[in-house]
């Protein structure tokens, strides 16, 4: 019977899936064979991450410049908006990618300052000088210890609050396309920019005598994997499978896999390998589609079955995220161990992939923000104004600057977008390297340097303990320490509009 269904085998078809995934060592007559069915020069891909950017407003300011170089000295990508760009290479140098734009102006804060950024760390404000005259850097302003009187230059109304808006809604804009830092994009099929086959193959049956074919390609801004799964020779399996990533790709932080995905009513196989080798244990997740119909497929990682050839293995190593060889997507008329797929039909098959993305991750900052200590103190009845550092004193003639500051965090506070926001004491131009004392409730006076504020807003993006916390923060005695402890900080509460 089954020699009567026997159909012709494809030796090219073979011979291109083993070039492909260059499967056997290509030497001698192999090597051969595979050079004449097109062997690529490839052998792996690269793991699909996309680090997001780190986007520095303020990137011209005495923080500003000390975040960017701590940025790239930890290797994060960065972007810098300057108002100037002669003034930014002046400043931040020619390493660094620069937009020229205006929180004054959203236009300026288009998808060209935006497109790729995860992150947001604004250090932009009025500027201040004293009412003498500075220096051409700026130097009586920064030192932070002298008392010179205060003149505002800006309009405080207009850079610390309706600037803060733009920047804003901006920011809110490019996040509902990147995402939010729980979860990370790994294929977005609606937005390929490279070749879906340097990195994707088709593997089919045909690498055990079968004559089943299928193929991916982009259609409709989705990887449509499609084609014909045939029972005869024994066969009934496709599949398309990456390349091995090198290195292997880390979903460790993560708890498990969204697959979005339009099918047919089939019921497919997602695979992962913990191991480079071709023939591989895998780990699988069966999953049903809904013919015709988009849904997200959620695949928890403690849920994947580790397999071998189809058959379960005992007592196998729990799956391991942190070493993801490569993805396999299949339609087998198997499930495991000889089961049959109970929704299997040979003949015509289809799936849509619309994205693959993995989710779960620990929440952190998206918008670091450095607003001032002392918002919320002009007008407080409990305060005596002349023990108040001269912001707070003068805020009315600086322009209510401190208000509109406050004006400008409480709009990222009801954003929606995970935050910090940093309220420091005055500022220095001291070399840094201290402790630092945080408190909540704005009462807190004293100095820090702006060396220690860029590295506690560095760490910031790090630390999911910093989500959704407003905080003043001082300069301690003590020496820094390799990470600032934020775990005491109570979370803000805060509606969200
Ligand atoms: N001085 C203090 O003691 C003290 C204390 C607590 C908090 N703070 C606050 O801490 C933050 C950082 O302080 P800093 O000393 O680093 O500030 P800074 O040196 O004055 O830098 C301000 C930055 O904001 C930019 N900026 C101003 N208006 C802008 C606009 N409309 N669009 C785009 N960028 C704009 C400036 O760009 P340009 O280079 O083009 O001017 C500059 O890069 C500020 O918000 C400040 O108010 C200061």
């Amino acid at each position: 019977m089954a020699d009567r269904q026997r159909q012709k085998w494809d030796a090219g078809r073979f011979f291109k899936t083993l070039a492909y995934f260059r499967v056997i060592p290509f030497s001698g007559f192999f090597e051969c064979i595979a050079n004449l069915f097109g062997r690529s020069s490839k052998s792996s891909a690269i793991a699909p991450t996309q680090p997001g950017i780190v986007l520095v407003v303020g990137a011209t300011g005495g923080v500003g410049k000390r975040v960017v170089r701590k940025l790239q000295e930890r290797g994060y990508p960065v972007r810098a908006l300057v108002r100037n760009l002669d003034r930014g290479r002046q400043i931040l140098g020619d390493r660094v990618e620069m937009v020229e734009g205006d929180l004054l102006l959203p236009e300026t804060l288009s998808d060209r300052l935006m497109h790729d950024v995860s992150t947001v760390i604004c250090c932009s404000g009025t500027k201040v000088q004293p009412k003498e005259g500075d220096t051409p850097n700026r130097e009586k302003y920064y030192q932070g210890i002298k008392f010179y009187m205060p003149e505002v230059i800006d309009v405080p109304e207009l850079v610390e609050y309706k600037g803060i808006r733009h920047l804003v809604d901006a920011t809110r804009r490019q996040l509902n396309q990147w995402g939010n830092s729980s979860n990370k994009m790994l294929f977005d099929f609606r937005k390929v920019t490279q070749d879906l086959k340097e990195t994707w193959g088709v593997l089919d049956d045909i690498v055990m005598g079968g004559v089943s074919e299928s193929n991916v390609r982009i259609v409709e801004n989705t990887a449509l994997f499609t084609g014909n799964v045939s029972t005869s020779n024994s066969g009934g399996f496709v599949s398309i499978r990456t390349r091995n990533f090198d290195p292997p790709l880390d979903l460790s932080a993560y708890q498990g896999i969204d697959l979005r995905v339009k099918g047919d009513g089939k019921r497919y196989k997602f695979i992962l390998r913990n191991e480079s080798q071709w023939d591989s244990r895998s780990y699988c997740y069966s999953f049903d589609t809904v013919s015709n119909i988009w849904f997200t497929v959620r695949i928890p990682f403690s849920d994947l079955i580790p397999v071998f050839r189809a058959k379960t293995v005992n007592n196998a190593p729990p799956f391991d995220p942190k070493t993801i060889y490569s993805i396999q997507l299949m339609l087998s008329k198997f499930e495991y161990d000889g089961e049959l797929n109970p929704k299997f039909e040979p003949g015509f098959f289809q799936l849509q992939v619309e994205s693959i993305s993995a989710y779960g991750a620990q929440e952190k900052p998206q918008f670091v923000h450095v607003s001032s200590a002392g918002v919320t103190r002009p007008g407080r009845p409990d305060l005596n104004l002349e023990e108040e550092p001269p912001a707070v004193r003068m805020n009315d003639q600086l322009g209510g600057i401190l208000t509109w500051k406050l004006r400008g965090e409480d709009v990222i506070r009801a954003s929606g977008i995970p935050y910090t926001i940093v309220r420091p004491c005055a500022l220095t131009e001291e070399p840094g390297g201290k402790d630092l004392i945080f408190d909540r409730g704005d009462n807190i006076k004293g100095k820090v340097s702006r060396e220690d504020i860029a590295e506690l807003c560095v760490q910031a993006l790090e630390n999911p303990q910093a989500v959704d916390l407003t905080f003043e923060v001082k300069e301690g005695m003590e020496k820094r320490p390799e990470k600032y402890d934020l775990s005491q900080l109570e979370r803000d509460r805060i509606a969200i509009i």
